[in-house]
């Protein structure tokens, strides 16, 4: 698209759009609304628990019952999805993470607990990955010297999305990052009888510093020895996103993630404008916090600094956003 300038300065003044709200509302190009939201929730055990995580001012584990509580909150709201994160109690994480296959697990009673009580009037998005599962606190399983495997953790993750499908999941959501992953899980998604459980997929998940307080919400920080470098990408790479992306979708991704969200929106819109897929960002853990931690500091107002991020998110072409502002922005549109 060329933009060529049909007069000079002052037939031309593009504050004449501007100098109105009547008018500034006629000529916004990017809009915001509810069903751009996609809600994490993170779960606990026990009955009527609310534990607020203190990294993440604001945001609390539920249990099942508050998990339930708070899908009818969304659903309400207009919000469409919900993206589901259990905190797995120490004693049932292991070297084989084999709770995740667990078809009582924490994460699969939350999605019957739900669709029981909300049928289709809201989507769950399930993470697929084993840190919330693993004694060691890495995405999948490790050999001797710490190496995350990757054939053998995909053998897991597919078992865990079978699990979670069974258990009502609509979008099964891989966060791992391990390679071939995707084409696997359609496969036995297939053969299982899932034709319409979508597949979203973290195409594009960085070795990100903005992970931290979601570490503390599924309690997986203080196991976690090391990084995560050996699987989630390189930031300072984007050529690499796109051949991460173009793989998933040739291995029958529904939908892309980028991860995380503000810091690598060039790459939300390099996706978007090379493949022209439903593309997703995840305004994780560490951007919240930061926008509480400048509310908190007095330096800026948490609505504006919220509807304007969300919006960012629009603009570079995405179809929605992960964010755990979700309930609150969607209370600022007017829901
Ligand atoms: C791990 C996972 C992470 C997030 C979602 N799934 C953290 C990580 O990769 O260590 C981060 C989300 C956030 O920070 O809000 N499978």
């Amino acid at each position: 698209m060329t933009q060529t300038i049909p007069a000079p300065f002052p037939a031309l003044r593009l504050r004449r759009t501007r100098a109105t709200a009547w008018s500034r509302a006629m000529h916004r190009e990017t809009v915001l609304t509810p069903a751009d939201l996609i809600w994490p929730l993170f779960i606990t055990e026990g009955q009527g628990v609310e534990e607020p995580i203190a990294s993440l001012p604001g945001v609390s584990r539920w249990s099942v019952d508050g998990i339930v509580a708070r899908a009818k909150e969304a659903v309400a709201l207009g919000i469409p999805c919900l993206a589901l994160f259990p905190n797995t109690q120490p004693e049932r994480r292991s070297e084989d993470a084999r709770e995740a296959l667990n078809p009582d697990n924490l994460m699969c009673r939350a999605i019957r607990a739900i669709k029981d009580a909300c049928g289709e009037t809201i989507g769950l998005l399930t993470d697929v990955a084993l840190d919330p599962y693993t004694s060691h606190g890495q995405d999948g399983l490790i050999d001797e010297a710490g190496y995350v495997l990757n054939d053998a953790t995909v053998e897991m993750l597919v078992g865990q999305s079978l699990n979670q499908a069974a258990a009502g999941a609509d979008i099964i959501a891989p966060s791992d990052m391990m390679d071939g992953r995707i084409a696997l899980i359609r496969a036995a998604l297939e053969g299982d009888g899932h034709h319409n459980a979508q597949i979203m997929s973290y195409a594009a998940k960085y070795a990100s510093a903005f992970y931290g307080p979601f570490r503390d919400a599924v309690g997986s920080r203080g196991l976690l020895k090391g990084n995560k470098k050996t699987y989630q990408m390189d930031p300072a790479n984007a050529e690499e996103a796109l051949r991460e992306v173009a793989i998933d979708l040739a291995e029958g991704a529904d939908s892309v993630m980028v991860k995380p969200g503000l810091p690598y929106l060039d790459i939300a819109r390099r996706v978007k404008d090379q493949f022209g897929v439903p593309v997703y960002a995840y305004q994780v853990s560490g951007e919240y916090a930061m926008i509480e931690a400048v509310v908190a500091a007095g330096g800026g107002e948490r609505d504006a600094l919220v509807l304007e991020t969300l919006l960012a998110f629009k603009r570079a072409g995405c179809s929605g956003v992960l964010t755990y502002h979700a309930a609150h922005a969607a209370r600022l549109m007017g829901a």
